[in-house]
C-alpha cells in the first residue's frame, strides 16, 4: 500500500469519527466551537492595545493532534506538478462557486496583512491581481482598503468576466477596474506600470520551475521601479512543523478536499526553489521569503474570522504557506 492509500484511510476514518453528519458539523461549529473560540479570545485579548496576539488565533484551532493523514512517512523533497495549468471552462465554474462565497475571510487576511505592510499608500496604488481566478482578492482590496484601481489577469475568460463583473458592482467613486486575459509568462501590458502586483494561491500550478521564472521575471517587467511583487502561496517542505500544519490543515478541510489539498501541496514550490529562482533574476533589487503568519487582529477582525465556514483559513497563515516580497529595482 503506498503512502496515498494510507492518507485516504486516514483522513476516512478521521472523518467518520468527526463528521459523520452534516448537522453534526454544523452543530460543533456553531455552538461548541465558536464558544471556545470566544472564551479562548477573551482569554487571550491584549488589554493594553486591545489586540489579539498573533499566535493566539492558530493555537485556537490546534486542538487536533496526532498523523491523521500520514504526512510523517510522505517524502515530500521531490515536487510533483499538477496535471495542467489552467482550468478548462467547466471546472473554473467548480472554482468560483467553490471558492467565491460570501462568507470566506481567506482573501481579507491578506489584505490586513498588505495594509500592516504598505500602510496607507496602498490605498493609491494600482494593483495587478495576477492569476486572479474569482478575483476575490482584488475585490477585497477594493472594499476593505480603498485601493484606487484593480486590473485583473487571468489565462481563463470565464474567471476573468466573474472578477470583473463582481467587482464592477461594488466600485465607489475613484475607483477603477480593468483587465488582462493572457498567460503569466506573457502578460500583455506593457513593462513599468503597476505599484503592486499580487499573486496568490495560484503559482503552484505552474508545469516547471523554467516557467516559474519566467511567470516572476514577468510580472517584476509589468511592475513600477520601486514597486514590490508579493506572493502568497502555500510551501512544500519537509520539515516537521510544516507537516504538523499541515496535518492540522487538512483536518479543517472538507473530506472530499483532503485530496484535492494535497496534491496542490505536492506541486507547491519550495522556498529554497523561490529562492533560487529570484536570485537569478536582475530586476530583484531586495526580497524576503518568509513563513505565512496571521497579522494583528483586533476584536472586530476576530468576529470576522470566526463567522468563516472554512475554519482552516486561518491555518493558511501559518508554516504551510509562504509570504514573499519583492522589490523591483
Ligand atoms: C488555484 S486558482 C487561484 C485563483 C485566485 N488567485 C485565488 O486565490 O482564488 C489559479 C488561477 O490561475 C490561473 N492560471 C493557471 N495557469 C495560468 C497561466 N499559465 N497563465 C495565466 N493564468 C493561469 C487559473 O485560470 C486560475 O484562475
Amino acid at each position: 500500500m503506498n503512502s496515498r492509500n494510507l492518507i485516504q484511510i486516514n483522513s476516512y476514518y478521521y472523518y467518520q469519527l468527526l463528521y459523520s453528519t452534516e448537522s453534526y458539523r454544523k452543530e460543533l461549529l456553531h455552538n461548541s466551537l465558536i464558544k471556545e473560540r470566544l472564551d479562548y479570545f477573551n482569554r487571550s485579548k491584549n488589554m493594553e492595545n486591545n489586540l489579539v496576539t498573533t499566535q493566539g488565533p492558530l493555537d485556537m484551532i490546534q486542538g487536533i493532534r496526532g498523523d491523521l493523514f500520514g504526512l510523517q512517512t510522505l517524502d515530500l523533497t521531490a515536487r510533483k506538478a499538477e496535471p495542467t495549468e489552467m482550468f478548462a471552462l467547466d471546472e473554473a465554474q467548480i472554482y468560483i462557486d467553490g471558492c467565491d462565497f460570501p462568507g470566506t475571510i481567506d482573501y481579507l487576511l491578506l489584505v490586513w496583512t498588505l495594509q500592516e505592510r504598505f500602510g496607507k499608500e496602498l490605498q493609491d496604488m494600482h494593483v495587478l491581481e495576477a492569476m486572479c481566478g474569482p478575483g476575490r482578492l482584488g475585490r477585497d482590496l477594493l472594499t476593505e482598503a480603498g485601493v484606487a484601481r484593480v486590473t485583473f489577469h487571468d489565462g481563463n475568460s470565464q474567471m476573468l468576466t466573474h472578477a470583473v463583473s463582481k467587482a464592477t458592482s461594488i466600485l465607489t467613486s475613484g475607483q477603477q477596474v480593468d483587465s488582462i486575459q493572457s498567460d503569466v509568462t506573457r502578460i500583455t501590458s506593457s513593462g513599468d506600470v503597476f505599484d503592486l502586483v499580487l499573486c496568490h494561491n495560484s503559482l503552484h500550478q505552474l508545469e516547471n520551475i523554467g516557467r516559474l521564472r519566467q511567470a516572476i521575471a514577468e510580472m517584476l517587467r509589468v511592475t513600477k521601479p520601486g514597486g514590490y511583487v508579493v506572493i502568497a502561496d502555500y510551501q512544500r517542505s519537509n520539515s516537521l512543523a510544516f507537516k504538523n500544519a499541515l496535518s492540522q490543515r487538512l483536518a479543517e478541510t472538507r473530506p472530499e478536499i483532503v485530496q484535492l489539498l494535497l496534491d496542490t501541496f505536492l506541486a507547491a514550490w519550495s522556498k529554497e526553489e523561490f529562492e533560487s529562482v529570484i536570485s537569478s533574476l536582475e530586476a530583484a533589487d531586495e526580497f524576503q521569503i518568509e513563513e505565512a503568519r496571521l497579522p494583528s487582529i483586533t476584536p472586530a477582525m476576530f468576529m470576522r474570522m470566526i463567522e468563516d465556514p472554512v475554519l482552516g483559513h486561518v491555518m493558511d497563515r501559518s508554516p504551510i504557506s509562504q509570504l514573499i516580497i519583492i522589490r523591483k529595482q
